[in-house]
């Protein structure tokens, strides 16, 4: 059974992103396409460079100058967003859908305590949809707290007068999701939300996201280099390299019955996934440069399965079954 029928939340297709320098034109994302329902978790994994931040910018318009969306269409709620001016798109941004930056001071702001920075985000929304802001001490202080305390704060009044530079790695990230949830997104774009905790803290912020697609029906795209973390969280993968798709499924056939030499690379040099014991694998080379893409498939001079084909045609992304799909001419 589908457990997410209907039309999708988020539809990109074809999507596209240039950037100008000087030796020309480069394309970080280059003609991808996925899905993501209500209240379902996606992973878009890859190394990196392979054009996951650019996605997720592409999403909310974000792209830093000189880049910007060359192709495709982004569709949410069933409205395409790509064309959309300014003052059309600030109303989606935090709304409908909230981004939880890879670098999180980009979001916070060094000056201000916790306490204010989440006010700051409902004042500007409750303030603008009532024109009336009920107060600090009735609306905001008591939301403030919830909030808090349902991302795992144990003393949410004292975290509220603390500054970013006064918290903990783990603690930040709580404050950065509780900012996301705090105006109830249809989506939220997690960029790389664990990647400087320790393993510990890791597992709490990953139950974290999952209590809160089950408890608000959030749809989340996750982004991660770690296949371990997207295993643990996600409903469906989508495997990036070098800005386009290499492989897409479930997570259990992801997982389970990897198809694409690359997908397979990943997860055997993945600690969380294989046996202790083993000597790691390492995939061999590195990612283009965007300048200089082999011809052919983007994988082809690090891939041990590669055949005369793959330096000459570029594979098309094609059904294993259902919707497990893959980018190999080893199953073209
Ligand atoms: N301002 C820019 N000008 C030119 N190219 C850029 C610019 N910003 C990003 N890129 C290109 O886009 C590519 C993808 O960047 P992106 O940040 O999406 O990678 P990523 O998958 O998020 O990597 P990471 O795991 O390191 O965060 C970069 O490798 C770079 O080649
Ligand atoms: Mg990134």
């Amino acid at each position: 059974m589908n457990r997410f029928p209907k039309k999708p939340l988020l539809q990109v297709t074809g999507l596209r992103v240039g950037f100008q320098t000087r030796e020309g034109e480069v394309s970080p994302v280059d003609g991808i396409d996925f899905e993501i329902h209500a209240g379902e978790i996606v992973g878009l994994i890859g190394e990196s460079g392979s054009g996951k931040t650019m996605t997720g910018y592409s999403i909310l318009s974000i792209l830093p100058h000189p880049g910007g969306i060359r192709g495709g269409d982004i569709v949410f709620k069933g409205r395409s967003i790509i064309k959309l001016g300014e003052d059309e798109m600030r109303p989606l941004r935090g709304k409908e859908i909230a981004y939880i930056f890879q670098d999180p001071t980009t979001s916070l702001n060094p000056t201000k305590t916790v306490g204010w920075q989440i006010k700051h985000i409902l004042e500007k929304k409750w303030g603008e949809e009532t024109g009336s802001p009920n107060g600090w001490e009735n609306a905001y202080k008591p939301r403030t707290l919830g909030l808090l305390k349902d991302v795992g704060i144990l003393s949410p009044e004292a975290v509220m007068g603390l500054y970013p530079h006064n918290l903990s790695g783990g603690m930040l990230q709580r404050i950065l999701i509780a900012m996301a949830l705090s105006c109830s997104p249809d989506l939220i774009i997690a960029d790389e939300p664990t990647t400087n905790l320790d393993v510990i803290v890791e597992a709490q912020i990953l139950k974290l996201f999952l209590h809160f697609r089950a408890k608000f029906h959030t749809a989340i795209l996750f982004i991660s280099h770690d296949i371990g973390v997207i295993a643990e969280t996600c409903d469906r993968v989508v495997v990036l390299y070098a800005g386009k798709i290499m492989e897409r499924g479930s997570t259990r056939d992801i997982l389970r019955s990897p198809v694409h030499p690359y997908t397979v690379g990943l997860l055997q040099s993945n600690p969380k996934i294989e046996d202790e014991g083993e000597r790691l694998f390492q995939i061999r080379g590195e990612l283009p440069t965007l300048h200089d893409l082999p011809l052919g498939c983007r994988f082809n001079p690090r891939c041990d399965r590669a055949m005369p084909i793959c330096e000459k045609r570029e594979p098309r992304l094609t059904k294993v079954n259902g919707d497990h799909l893959v980018a190999c001419h080893l199953y073209e």
